[in-house]
Order: structure tokens, then C-alpha cells, then sequence
């Protein structure tokens, strides 16, 4: 859920995510990330490299894509996909004025996800690909290359299935052999991964 008022200490959101959040707002999607996840994924963005690959998981109302869209100085340098099987939120999503050459998939992350190839940068926000295939989001992460799994804090977690899900993908992250990862507190909790080269 969008808090502006956590974000005071910044500039202005670009206007892409201001359209892509009165977007989410009239439609009524509460699951946009918040602007603290915004704009760590919009500097993690700026950093991949030219020719690099990112990859998000989960479109929903396009409020992250926006902030990465935002961060990439020219079009196509970066190669941006971003999934979505809502075919319906996705369709609303056309609406927003993307810059050339985003490529939107309708369509199931677990599915998907190993016919793309690797990534330099993931963001993890949907079921698919987090809490069930996490093991397929790992494969299509670059040596070197980022994850960025986002609503982590266990304290937001107040179903018990949704608590075992987060507690197993979190033991996954931390424990395994091929990663380095950090807890971020910001928002709904966050953890940053990468890749040991
Ligand atoms: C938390 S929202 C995404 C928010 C968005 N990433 C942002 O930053 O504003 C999660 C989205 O993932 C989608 N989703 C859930 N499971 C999926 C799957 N297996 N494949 C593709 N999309 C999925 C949901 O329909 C929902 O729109």
C-alpha cells in the first residue's frame, strides 16, 4: 500500500509512478509496493549495467515497474520484462504512459520463468516465483546479479500459512550456500540478495 507521507524526505516521485499510482488508486489494487521499495528498486535499477537484463515478478498496477522504468536513463540499454497473469490488471495497465520497448507478459511466473534466461536484477513480489518456484527465481539470478524479495517482515505475516511461507522462503535466502543477503526493514520488509561470483 502507497504511504506518500513516508516519502517526505525525497524529490517529487517521477511522473510515471505518480500516474502509475493514481492508476493503482483508481482501480482500487492495494498491493502496489510502497515508495521506500520504489525507490531502492529505482537505484538498484540505475545501477544495472548497459546491455544488463531485469526481471520483476508480479506487474499488479505497475507501480514498481514505473520506478525502474523511471531509472533507466535510455530505453533498450537495459532490457526490462515484467510479468503479470492478471490478464485484466495487466490490460489496465497499457493505459500508462511507458517509455519503448518494456517487455510486458501476461502471464504465470512459474511458468515463464525458465524459457527467460538470467537476470542482473529480480524483484520478487508475486506468489508465483517467491512463496512456491523460488528455486526457479534463484536459477535465472546472474553471479553478481540482485534479488530484491519484498512484504518479508514476519510481523505483517498474521496467517499461519502465510507466517510458514515466509519463514521457509526466508531460510532458503539466509542459509543458502550461493548468497549473500541482507535484511532491509524498510516498508514491509525487505531482503537483498545476490549472487556470489
Ligand atoms: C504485490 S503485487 C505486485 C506489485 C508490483 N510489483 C508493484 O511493485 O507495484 C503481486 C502481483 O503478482 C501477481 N501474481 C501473483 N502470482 C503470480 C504468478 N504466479 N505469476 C504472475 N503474476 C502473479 C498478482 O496478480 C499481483 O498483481
Amino acid at each position: 500500500m502507497t504511504e506518500p507521507d513516508q516519502d517526505h524526505r525525497h524529490p517529487d516521485r517521477p511522473a510515471l509512478v505518480l500516474a502509475a499510482e493514481e492508476s493503482a488508486r483508481i482501480r482500487e489494487f492495494p498491493l502496489s509496493c510502497e515508495p521506500g521499495v520504489g525507490r531502492l528498486l529505482a537505484v538498484l535499477a540505475g545501477a544495472v549495467p548497459t546491455g544488463g537484463r531485469i526481471l520483476e515478478l508480479g506487474t499488479g498496477a505497475g507501480v514498481g515497474a514505473a520506478w525502474i522504468a523511471s531509472a533507466l536513463a535510455r530505453p533498450g540499454d537495459v532490457a526490462f520484462t515484467t510479468i503479470e497473469r492478471d490478464a485484466d490488471l495487466a490490460a489496465g495497465n497499457t493505459e500508462l504512459p511507458w517509455p519503448d520497448g518494456i517487455d510486458f507478459r501476461i502471464g504465470d511466473n512459474e511458468e515463464l520463468l525458465p524459457t527467460l534466461g538470467t537476470f542482473d536484477l529480480i524483484f520478487a513480489d508475486a506468489a508465483g516465483g517467491k512463496w512456491t518456484g523460488l528455486s526457479d527465481t534463484l536459477a535465472a539470478l546472474r553471479p553478481g546479479g540482485i534479488l530484491l524479495v519484498d512484504d518479508m517482515d514476519p510481523t505483517r505475516a498474521t496467517h499461519p500459512d502465510h507466517r510458514q511461507a515466509l519463514d521457509a522462503v526466508r531460510t532458503t535466502l539466509t542459509t543458502h550456500s550461493d548468497l549473500l543477503t541482507a535484511d532491509l526493514p524498510t516498508a514491509g520488509g525487505m531482503i537483498l540478495a545476490t549472487r556470489r561470483r
